[in-house]
This record gives structure tokens, sequence and C-alpha cells, in this order.
């Protein structure tokens, strides 16, 4: 069972701790300006700079952190930015991500204006975006330059989940 809080300041060490190294830490979190080795200021003046982003935190039962996502309404507030999706490196592999981005999904689209949520994932993150594609989200345009990593290009795919197509996950027992 996973359940969302907002990211407060004393998660930071934990977050930072998840990504484990330069490329981990593009593949999270993109062309965002974050510089290896990551900090809590880096986090902090992140977070300060745009208001409208919401930092989550998934917890377990028993409230561990198992991770993280952002979501930023774009103007004028049909669409939502799903980013920064991250999952504690020990329990990976068990569904968290999953059960993570279905709350995640529901807390995106409990706003009624909201009709897609869209992300934006490498395509070397194959594993990632065909988790993503299981929750219904689709394949569009991709960037071929997006970001350059050590000398090389990686391409990005924006991936978009209408309203229309999004198929809630209700818990069993509720
Ligand atoms: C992507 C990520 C959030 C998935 O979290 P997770 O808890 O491992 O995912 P789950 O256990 O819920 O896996 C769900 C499914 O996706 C598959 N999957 C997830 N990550 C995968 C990967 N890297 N390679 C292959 N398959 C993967 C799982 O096999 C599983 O498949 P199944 O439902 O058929 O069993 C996690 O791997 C992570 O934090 N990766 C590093 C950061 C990152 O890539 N973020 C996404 C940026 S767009």
């Amino acid at each position: 069972m996973i359940e969302l809080r907002a990211f407060e300041p004393a998660d930071a060490e934990e977050l930072i701790a998840w990504v484990t190294g330069p490329e981990a830490l593009v593949t999270w979190s993109g062309n965002s300006g974050f510089t290896w080795p990551l900090r809590a200021e880096q986090l902090a003046a992140f977070h300060a700079s745009d208001p409208s982003r919401r930092a989550l935190m998934a917890v377990a039962a028993g409230g561990a952190p198992v991770g993280h996502f952002m979501l930023r309404t774009e103007p004028p507030g049909r669409s939502v930015r799903l980013g920064m999706v991250l999952v504690s490196p020990e329990v990976r592999g068990r569904g968290v991500g999953r059960a993570m981005l279905e709350a995640a999904l529901g807390a995106a689209f409990a706003e009624p204006a909201v009709q897609e949520v869209n992300l934006g994932v490498y395509t070397r993150n194959e594993g990632a975006a065909r988790l993503y594609e299981r929750l219904g989200f689709r394949r569009g345009h991709t960037e071929p330059r997006a970001t350059r990593v050590g000398g090389e290009w990686w391409p990005s795919t924006t991936m978009t989940l209408p309203r229309a197509t999004w198929r809630p996950h209700r818990p069993a027992g509720r």
C-alpha cells in the first residue's frame, strides 16, 4: 500500500541517496539543471524557483519513503506534466513504481479541468517507457537531441495520457 505526501526538506538526503551517479541523475531529472553530485541546496533552489511544481513522496506502510515525483500544472490548466519519477533502488521491480504512478495520476486528474497528463522519457529508458504504456500513456514525438551526456545525444520521447483513456485504479477492498 502506497500513500502520497508532500516532499519535505528533511527528505532531501534520502532522495539524493537514490540517485546513484551522473547518468542516473540525468535519467531522473532530464534538463532540470541539476549537477553531479546532487546536493540538498540544489533541490531547495529548484523548488523555490517555481512554486507551481508539486513535489510528492510515496511512502510505504509504516511511513518509509520509497518514491518521488513531481506534478506541474501547465497553463492554462488543462494539462499536467509528470516528472522526476524515482523509486528507491532498494525496492525497484516490486510494483512500487506502478502503484506510485497510479496514485500520481489520481492526484493529477483530481482537478476536473485537467484533460491530460504528459511526460518525457529518454528512449534508452525503455523499462520506464513500457511501465508508462501499461498505465495508458501513448508515445508521441521523439526529440533526437534532447540532452547531451558525455558527448552523446540522448533522444527523448513525449508520452501523453488523455483523461478519456485513463483507467483509475481502485485498490482492492475499496
Ligand atoms: C522507472 C522506475 C520508477 C520504475 O519503478 P519500479 O518500482 O521498479 O517499477 P515496478 O516494480 O512498478 O515495475 C513495473 C513494471 O515495469 C517494469 N520495469 C520497471 N523498470 C524497468 C526497467 N528499468 N527495465 C525493465 N523493466 C522495467 C517492471 O518489470 C514491471 O513490469 P511488470 O509490471 O510486467 O512486472 C524505477 O525503475 C526508477 O526509479 N528508475 C530510475 C529513475 C527513472 O528511470 N525514472 C523515470 C524517468 S522518466
